[in-house]
């Protein structure tokens, strides 16, 4: 299609639903019909004839797997533990990182004292902003505590050929871009921070870090009204994608590893945010129970798994006589789909009727709980509300709960149990195919296998 295009054109517009493909922005795509689709590229030129015959580079040459060089250069730690164990154990060398998270969450903060601390070990850092003013910037480092005579270079800069500049010339080992939708490049018409500048520009960028070995950060915002261009559209260009999850009103920060090419994915990072700048907390479950108060019906412990390491979190439930014909499920923190099935299930499978309840489900601290493991606490939560009857401190709970009123296995029991037992919890509920071989040391653990084991051990409570 791109063949249609005049030769004077160096951009198209491309749909990003059937890719279609048009040398004027419309706002609607004129193949598919789909609304507000079509976004501006760089047309790269084809090569003809002879010339359009791939090199193959040396880099990519297929060779056999004793051939491949191994000797890969360590990764960087920052010294920061919990944004190195985030990561999977530092900062790899060369790798594209995306922090993504709301305006005043504490990226820049963060990657000021990433950057901040690399500059110590010797490397030598450079931090581009396109939000604030060199000043800013330095009054930020001295309120941090970071002191100025190291090897950081700031700069103020949004134009991308003029960032790819400064990179050529003096190479750093890593690079702060904060952030990518400040940054615009003159070869597209679109405005900034639109998906076809934020794209291009961090498609240009992650080009080059790759060909010069540059360790590169993007800052990208998250923006629920879609004025700037969600970093979502990255994703697929980066080797990691960090996502800042929760609030700004507490003064925690959780970051999660949503992609990681060189770590596990769904690695839980949690921060404190204090006036000297994010600090790691080294015992996190501690912040996601609820147990200075005393035992309330609805209230039941889960032990997660947030990426690679176990988490204890209270699960919260209230239910409530409705006064609507459509009764009102919300989650906070958790599936709300899933809880809905939960519902049903309870239903089906327990004899438990919510239909003439309201039911709010909460996961305590502000951190978000994906896997089904957390069924079989979410359905305890429930229960025990609405039978107001509360579930004892000292009991940790986890398990997926079927359609068919099963109680399944999930990854890891050992370690879940280990972890609770370590925070000091006696007992524990598990599914019964993750019952442990040996004893775990000062903990009762219980298997059940259905959902009417699972309210039967409950009522013996
Ligand atoms: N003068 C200050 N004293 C204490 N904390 C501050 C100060 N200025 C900013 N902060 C903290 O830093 C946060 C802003 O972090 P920042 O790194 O600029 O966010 P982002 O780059 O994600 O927009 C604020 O939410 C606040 O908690
Ligand atoms: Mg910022
Ligand atoms: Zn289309």
């Amino acid at each position: 299609m791109a063949k249609s295009v005049p030769s004077k054109d160096k951009t198209r517009f491309v749909c990003q639903e059937c890719g279609g493909s048009f040398p004027r922005w419309n706002g609607r795509c004129g193949a598919c019909g789909g609304w507000n689709t079509l976004v501006e590229e760089k047309i790269v030129p084809e090569a003809k004839g002879a010339a359009a015959r791939f090199v193959v580079e040396q880099e990519g040459r297929p060779r056999g797997l004793a051939e491949i060089d191994l000797s890969q250069a360590p990764r960087i730690a920052t010294g920061l533990a919990e944004f190195d164990r985030l990561l999977g154990g530092g900062i790899v060398p060369g790798s594209v990182t995306l922090i993504g998270g709301d305006p005043g969450i504490g990226k820049s903060t963060l990657l000021l004292q990433v950057a901040h601390r690399l500059a110590t070990q010797g490397h030598k850092p450079l931090y581009i902003s396109g939000e604030e003013s060199l000043a800013q910037i330095r009054m930020r480092a001295q309120r941090l505590g970071l002191s100025s005579d190291t090897a950081l270079r700031v700069g103020g800069e949004n134009r991308l050929e003029a960032v790819l500049e400064l990179l050529q010339q003096n190479p750093p080992a890593l690079t702060v871009i904060d952030s990518v939708q400040t940054l615009f490049t003159s070869a597209l018409e679109s405005a900034p921070g639109s998906v076809a500048q934020v794209r291009e520009c961090a498609q240009e960028l992650t080009r080059h870090a790759k060909q010069a070995g540059i360790t590169l950060f993007l800052v990208g915002h998250v923006t629920k009204e879609g004025t700037l261009a969600g970093p979502r559209v990255l994703e697929h260009i980066v080797d990691t994608v960090l996502y800042f999850e929760g609030d700004t009103g507490s003064s925690f920060r959780l970051i999660r590893a949503f992609k990681n090419r060189y770590g596990a994915v769904n690695e839980l990072g949690v921060f404190a945010m204090t006036d000297k700048g994010l600090k790691g907390v080294n015992n996190p479950s501690a912040l996601f129970l609820n147990r200075d108060e005393r035992e309330a019906p609805g209230s039941c412990v889960v032990v997660a798994l947030e990426g690679t390491r176990p988490l204890l979190v209270e699960i919260q439930a209230l239910l409530d006589a409705t006064h609507s014909p459509s009764p009102r499920r919300l989650t906070v923190g958790l599936d709300g789909n899933r809880l809905a099935m939960l519902l049903a299930v309870l239903h089906r499978h327990g004899g438990i009727a919510c239909y003439d309840q309201d039911v709010f489900v909460n996961a305590v601290g502000g951190v978000k709980i994906t896997e089904p493991a957390v069924d079989l606490a979410v359905a305890m939560a429930v229960v025990s509300s609405l039978k107001n009857k509360s579930i004892p401190y000292h009991l940790a709970v986890f398990g997926e709960i079927g359609l068919a009123g099963e109680i399944r296995p999930v990854q890891r029991g050992q370690e879940r149990l280990k972890e609770a037992a370590k925070l000091g919890f006696t007992e524990a509920l598990c599914p019964k195919a993750n019952l442990p071989r040996g004893k775990i040391a000062g903990m009762r653990v219980s298997g059940v296998g259905s959902l009417a084991e699972a309210l039967e051990y409950f009522r013996n409570l």
